[in-house]
């Protein structure tokens, strides 16, 4: 079974073609065309100027997932599009898309949810070279930690679909609050790498930054990390906490920037660490799979091996940030699982969508 996947819920315009047969999931072709560069000088996400790029490449992006896949339109057996969550005017884009080309072709249309997408990415197992893929699924029962942009979040899975949330964030997203302390630092967005970069030249033990306490025991909060950096940066300037956030950079020395990035990225991967190996101790899973945009983090990847019992399932570190290929591997266990297809007419973005 041949499905194409179409990602669009944020800044990246992903496509891809997969083949899934039992036990294995086979990537042909995987294509992003990200519109990060343009979102640069403005430090996030503009949403216009993602949906307008969203349009731009998402044609030209699909002929290309198409052609990497040598495939024509027979060869696919089902379309798998982001429904949400995301932004409203890039979801759209999407499906849309996804609409009318299962309606010209005559395809099963399934919308996926883009945070479930992300654990599926893990259960690709083969592909062209330069992928470093698992060559077995993970098994069940499975506890996934997806740790991106717009989401942190503790999943216990029995099956396929069979799953509870142990835990989620209640104010920022781990990625988020990366994005906010690199803003902070007068580092580029994306923020995840170019703090986690700047963050290896520095003491992780210089400034101490808390942990915050949250109320359930998988939950996670990383809003009062960010503000911690904040102040941190201010008062090592001799500033109060009047002083615009923007400004701050300015006044740090290289020194100092590299400090608290270390300092920082440290308190935000020990969080991770120490509540996923907490689920693991009490739901003794027979997986553990570590997905999302922040897990292709080199630092998060090397303290998780560490600090878990069994060895944790990493997606592919060009599959963690958002593409098609995870969109389309979710598809195909919809499909496999005689889930529910979508009318393509009637299917509607669903920008709040949990899990
Ligand atoms: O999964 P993703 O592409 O988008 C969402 O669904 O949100 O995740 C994007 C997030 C950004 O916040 C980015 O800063 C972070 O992933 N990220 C990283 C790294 N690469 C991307 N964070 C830490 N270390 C990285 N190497
Ligand atoms: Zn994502």
């Amino acid at each position: 079974m041949k499905i194409l996947g179409i990602e669009s819920s944020c800044d990246e315009t992903g496509a891809a073609v997969i083949e899934g047969t039992v036990g294995k999931l086979k990537l042909f072709s995987n294509v992003i065309a990200s519109s990060a560069d343009l979102h640069r000088q403005y430090g996030g996400v503009v949403p216009e100027i993602a949906a307008r790029s969203h349009i731009e490449f998402i044609n030209p992006v699909i002929k290309q997932a198409m052609d990497d896949a040598r495939c024509d339109w027979d060869d696919i057996d089902a379309i798998a599009v982001t429904k949400g969550p995301g932004l409203s005017g890039s979801l759209l884009v999407g499906v849309l898309t996804a609409r009318t080309l299962a309606i010209l072709h005559g395809k099963p249309l399934y919308g996926i949810n883009h945070v479930l997408a992300h654990i599926y990415a893990a259960f690709i197992t083969d592909g062209p070279d330069g992928y470093e893929l698992e060559p077995k699924a993970p098994e069940f029962p499975m506890l996934a930690l997806i740790v991106s942009g717009g989401h942190t979040q503790l999943v216990y899975f029995k099956d396929h679909f069979k799953y509870s949330l142990l835990g989620t964030t209640t104010d920022d997203a781990v990625g988020e609050a990366y994005d906010k302390a690199a803003k902070i630092l007068g580092l580029p967005y994306p923020g995840g790498p170019s703090v986690e970069k700047l963050a290896r030249k520095g003491d992780p033990d210089r400034y101490s930054l808390p942990k915050a306490k949250t109320a359930s025991m998988y939950g996670f909060s990383y809003s009062g990390l960010k503000t911690a950096v904040l102040r941190l940066a201010q008062a090592e300037i001799g500033q109060d906490y009047n002083f615009p956030s923007h400004k701050v950079a300015g006044e740090l020395s290289a020194r100092q920037k590299a400090d608290i990035a270390a300092g920082f990225n440290k308190v935000a991967i020990e969080v991770l660490v120490d509540k996923t190996k907490q689920a693991f101790e009490e739901y003794a899973p027979k997986s553990v799979v570590i997905s999302g945009g922040v897990s292709a983090s080199p630092e998060l990847r090397k303290q998780m091996k560490i600090g878990l019992p069994i060895k944790p399932v990493f997606t592919d570190p060009k599959l963690c940030t958002d593409n098609g290929a995870m969109i389309a591997a979710a598809g195909f266990f919809t499909a496999q699982k005689k889930m529910p297809q979508d009318n393509p007419e009637e299917l509607d973005i669903a920008p709040g969508l949990s899990l």
